[in-house]
């Protein structure tokens, strides 16, 4: 074969490689999921399968999800933020991290799911809610004849002490939830001095909110703070947990999705979020074991998800504590306060 004829169909063959490698990285979508593990991998094995798009998981808690985002700003790897708290997705809206977006499907969902995009200037969507209060281990607290905590005073209380476990605001929207919860609840000076207290009875701050849960279902501790929504699998594996949310009123989340600001796959991207926005997207949480609300009025809602109307709940001012600034006020305030005092 002549030389330039061999030249011609190496270049030909170089093109149509690189035609087929782009149209590949097109097929995926690149997403920090913030729910448990396995919501995260049955969505990723499911959306792949149905279209043919792959999807690159990093599994992160919601306050690492954000600081991932403030990280990659300038070059951002990631396309879609699926779930964790919606605080950190307002902060991420606020600071121009992710994308505004108004999605057709918005008026299918409850009006606190469309609250929360208002709020965003449509950068974040609603697509969970679950409210926080505590777990307990049912053999556990009768063998060291502690009483179930039914209050926020309750886990004052000196019996408790050491057996306690609540996540590190730093890393966790459950645990940042816990602090604007009581912040609103009683004030910010007294919420302030119910943490120093309640300090002293913890034993430890883990990075993920859903840890202590998992550390009060395997005996490593008799008490936790956490979202009710987490205990249900825990109890199904065999575990004895229970919960129960304070008298005196609790919180509850509104977990979030976003998509970057800059989005590499971003026509992948709003494909993906608009699939997550489906009943039929929604009922993975269930199928995976995990009872968040989900925010689509159509989606089916499993026995097990917590019955809000049972729950004394806040009027949760999710603007305000979703601002930047607040929450990093707040944090700063807890481990300066806190955080540091021995225990
Ligand atoms: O996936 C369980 C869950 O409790 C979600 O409902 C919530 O959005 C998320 O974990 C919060 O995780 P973290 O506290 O680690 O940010």
């Amino acid at each position: 074969m002549p030389r330039q004829q061999q030249t011609f169909r190496r270049a030909l063959l170089a093109a149509a490689l690189a035609t087929a490698a782009s149209a590949a990285s097109a097929q995926q979508v690149n997403v920090i999921c913030s729910v448990q593990a396995d919501w995260c991998n049955m969505i990723a094995t499911v959306y792949a399968r149905t279209t043919g798009v792959k999807i690159n998981l990093a599994l992160k808690g919601s306050g690492e999800a954000l600081a991932q985002l403030i990280a990659e700003r300038d070059n951002p790897k990631t396309d879609v933020w699926f779930g964790g708290t919606g605080d950190p997705h307002l902060q991420a809206a606020e600071q121009n991290l992710t994308l505004e977006y108004k999605s057709p499907t918005l008026t299918q969902l409850y009006p606190w799911a469309q609250q929360q995009a208002q709020q965003s200037g449509y950068r974040t969507v609603g697509i969970y809610s679950g409210p926080l209060g505590f777990g307990y281990n049912t053999e556990l607290l009768a063998k060291k004849k502690l009483p179930v905590p039914r209050s926020w005073a309750d886990l004052l209380k000196p019996e408790y002490k050491g057996d306690i476990q609540v996540a590190n605001p730093a890393s966790s929207g459950t645990a940042y939830t816990m602090i604007a919860t009581l912040v609103q609840l009683m004030g910010e000076d007294k919420a302030f001095e119910y943490l120093k207290g309640l300090h002293k009875n913890v034993s430890a701050y883990t990075r993920s909110g859903t840890a202590p849960i998992k550390a009060v279902a395997r005996g490593e501790t008799a008490v936790s703070i956490s979202f009710v929504h987490d205990a249900p699998q825990e109890k199904m594996q065999g575990f004895p947990v229970e919960t129960v949310t304070p008298s005196e009123g609790t919180g509850a989340e509104i977990g979030s999705m976003s998509i970057v600001k800059g989005a590499r796959n971003l026509e992948q991207a709003k494909k993906f979020y608009e699939w997550a926005l489906t009943p039929q997207a929604q009922a993975f949480g269930a199928a995976s074991k995990q009872y968040q609300l989900p925010s689509n009025k159509a989606t089916v809602v499993d026995p097990n998800v917590p019955d809000f109307k049972k729950i004394k709940l806040i009027n949760y001012d999710y603007k305000t504590y979703g601002a930047s600034a607040e929450r990093r006020r707040l944090i700063a305030r807890w481990e300066k306060e806190v955080n540091s005092l021995p225990r």
